[in-house]
């Protein structure tokens, strides 16, 4: 059994950690997944956009790539992503963990239920984060040195283009605190796969019309991002899956 980390934008490794590079194909299509070594041998880590950041977020393979995680034993997930904030609330480069979303994506192939065997389901989303990796992620965050703030709403958006004004204003509206291109469908395709799924957001810049145009922080990112992983292979191996959860299918 083994956990793995789902890496955004600017995450494109495992700091220390010595991996060795898997092509899964699948009935989904090809992912590229990295497999940890020596005392890591049970951390797979994944970058949804490709280690040369060259797959944008309405081109991931979002289907296999968490088909390809199953299949390599993945029980418990923690993702990372990039956002812009809407609220006040997130400040930037300090850690948002993620308790609910709002999906604004489509044309993505978003569910498996179209082709397993055995009819259809439908997985229950009051919970769409498990509680226990969001609550150690929240006990952890201050051993890595990152502030952390709990109860973020994601709104997914279909990208690659950014927002207008208007719509941060709606979503704002809406109650969504920070906006990404990627979560949706990865959030439900863990759970329908059965696995348990973590996430948190990284604040990079205000969303569209919160300043006059959209600057991206960039001050000591690479440090925070480095210790935003440690933190998740923390949450990861301080958790077991005995205690994880899974939203139920009905
Ligand atoms: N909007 C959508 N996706 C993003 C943003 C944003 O402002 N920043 C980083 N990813």
């Amino acid at each position: 059994m083994s956990v793995a980390i789902l890496g955004g934008t600017g995450i494109y490794n495992l700091p220390e950690i010595k991996v060795e590079e898997r092509l899964i194909n699948n009935r989904y299509g090809e992912a590229v997944a990295y497999v940890g070594q020596g005392n890591y041998r049970d951390v797979v880590f994944m970058t949804r956009h490709g280690i040369k950041h060259d797959t944008p977020p309405h081109k991931v393979n979002y289907r296999a790539n968490m088909r390809a995680l199953k299949d390599l034993g993945v029980t418990r997930i923690m993702a990372t992503y990039a956002v812009g904030a809407i609220t006040n609330d997130y400040p930037l480069l300090e850690l948002a963990v993620m308790r609910d979303f709002l999906d604004f994506t489509s044309g993505r192939e978003f569910s498996f239920f179209d082709a397993i065997k055995g009819g259809i389901g439908h997985v229950e989303m009051s919970k769409p984060f498990c509680p226990i990796l969001s609550a150690k992620t929240i006990e952890l965050a201050k051993k890595h040195g990152i502030n952390v703030h709990d109860g973020a709403t994601y709104v997914a958006t279909n990208g690659p283009r950014f927002e207008s004004p208007a719509e941060i204003k709606m979503y704002q509206i809406l109650g969504g605190d920070v906006v990404g291109m990627t979560a949706c469908p990865e959030i439900f395709l863990a759970a329908e796969l059965g696995m348990s799924f973590g996430a948190v957001a990284l604040p990079i810049n205000l969303a569209a019309g919160l300043e006059e145009n959209i600057t991206l922080a960039t001050d000591n990112i690479n440090e925070v991002r480095e210790n935003m992983v440690r933190l998740m292979l923390d949450v990861l191996h301080s958790t077991t899956n005995e205690e994880c959860q899974v939203p139920i299918l009905l």
